[in-house]
């Protein structure tokens, strides 16, 4: 059973191919129709399940379409409209699903619902974002970089503002693809040390700041994120808080000469990132977006296969 539940968990090789499928199925599919379906339908006859216990746009379109244009079939729902809204286990709601669908993808707001999930239920389970991790969004996020050129290997990625979820994930694909990460964050905003360890002994380079300019100083690539995310309940002390790492033109200058600037969105410009950046010619937040699609059909495509 291959579960897609964090980046450090699966070997380097693996994520390897799935980046380059992501690549190679994004290029057979230009100037098609969004509800083509690919070549030979590789997902045909199986459906994919899409529970939600949070808000989301980008994640629930591509894993819908992405499932559609494999030749499979999609199922969304909402943890509130379901038995688990009312108390029902993780556990036995695992294990009832399995017996309707071939896939689960899961977004939750406690990370250990979707291990327990994986362990109780019997098919493959895809973490779609958790309090913890987000591994689908930085798989969209590599295959972006390198479609712009960027060699992963030894390439410097400077992540600016909250230690949050998406930037454990960055974290974790450090020793997979062979980038530096550079966080910068303010005092009680740093990433899980844990998480840093563990890939520092798996040969990642993580280096921590609480500056952002030297954390983008030759850097190829900044990325940002929201400084509240969803769950996070003080908003008012975490915008004044973080308000100094907001990413702005003067900070992407202290960056490479065309680094690319990336963000997960939704965004909040004038909070973590000004509009000028995001809006402007280095940032590939757009292709980012629709690179979820690739990345997922490609996830799913590896969960299902034997
Ligand atoms: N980046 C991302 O996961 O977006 P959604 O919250 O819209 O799914
Ligand atoms: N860190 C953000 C990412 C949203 C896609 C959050 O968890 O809300």
């Amino acid at each position: 059973m291959k579960h897609f539940l964090d980046l450090i968990d699966i070997p380097a090789s693996e994520l390897r191919a799935i980046l380059d499928d992501a690549k190679a199925s994004r290029a057979a599919r230009v100037g098609w129709p969004k509800g083509k379906v690919d070549a030979g339908a590789p997902l045909a006859d199986h459906v994919l399940a899409m529970i939600f216990e949070k808000s989301s746009t980008r994640t629930r379109t591509s894993f819908d379409v992405g499932m559609r244009q494999l030749g499979g079939q999609t199922m969304f729902m909402t943890s509130s409209d379901m038995q688990l809204g009312r108390g029902e286990t993780i556990e036995d709601t695992a294990q009832v699903l399995s017996r309707f669908v071939d896939i689960v993808m899961i977004r939750a707001n406690n990370h250990d619902d979707v291990v327990n999930f994986a362990k109780a239920g019997s098919v493959p389970v895809v973490n779609g974002l958790t309090d913890k991790s987000h591994p689908c969004q930085i798989m969209a996020d590599l295959q972006t970089l390198e479609e712009r050129g960027l060699d992963l290997k030894g390439a410097r990625i400077a992540w600016v503002g909250d230690g949050n979820n998406v930037c454990a994930s960055f974290i974790d694909a450090t020793p997979k693809f062979g980038f530096s990460l550079a966080v910068a964050t303010p005092a009680g905003y740093s990433p899980d040390m844990a998480r840093v360890e563990q890939a520092r002994s798996e040969q990642g380079r993580v280096d921590l700041y609480d500056s952002a300019e030297a954390a983008v100083s030759s850097a190829d690539v900044v990325v940002a994120d929201t400084f509240v995310s969803m769950g996070d309940e003080d908003a008012e002390k975490r915008l004044s808080d973080l308000a100094p790492f907001m990413v702005d033109d003067n900070l992407m200058g202290k960056a490479n000469g065309g680094a690319v600037f990336l963000h997960c969105l939704p965004a909040h410009r004038g909070e973590e990132v000004t509009a000028s950046v995001i809006d402007g010619p280095q940032s590939a937040v757009f292709d980012e977006a629709e690179n979820r699609l690739h990345a997922q059909k490609a996830i799913l495509k590896w969960c299902l296969e034997t």
